[in-house]
């Protein structure tokens, strides 16, 4: 299984064991990941699966789509050149070890 390793403002990390054709948001959720909340469930209207992608992972994760493009001016934290919406980015075997940085102020 792809590790997903999410990492808070204090440098805290989770890492995640996904599945194959999960969502980086899915895997956050149901291992209960502070910070990606995936209010929507994934269709792109809520913005709380805001994560920052690492340089080194950038080409690895495809490309943002224009709703999610939208939407990323909206959410929570800075938009900064790796902000994606977690639930847009599907897990593959190739993207094991995939870190993500969680905005603080996502966490409730
Ligand atoms: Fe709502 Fe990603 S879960 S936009």
């Amino acid at each position: 299984m792809p590790k997903v390793v999410y990492v808070d403002a204090t440098g805290g990390e989770r890492v995640i064991d996904a599945s194959v054709g999960e969502s980086v948001m899915r895997a956050a959720v149901r291992s209960g990941v502070p910070g990606i909340i995936g209010e929507c469930g994934g269709c792109v209207s809520c913005g709380t699966c805001h994560v920052w992608v690492r340089d080194e992972h950038l080409g690895e994760v495809g490309e943002v789509g224009d709703m999610e493009d939208d939407l990323l001016d909206l959410a929570v934290g800075d938009r900064r050149t790796g902000s994606r919406l977690s639930c847009q980015i599907t897990m593959t075997a190739e993207l094991d070890g995939l870190i993500v940085d969680v905005p603080e102020e996502q966490v409730v």
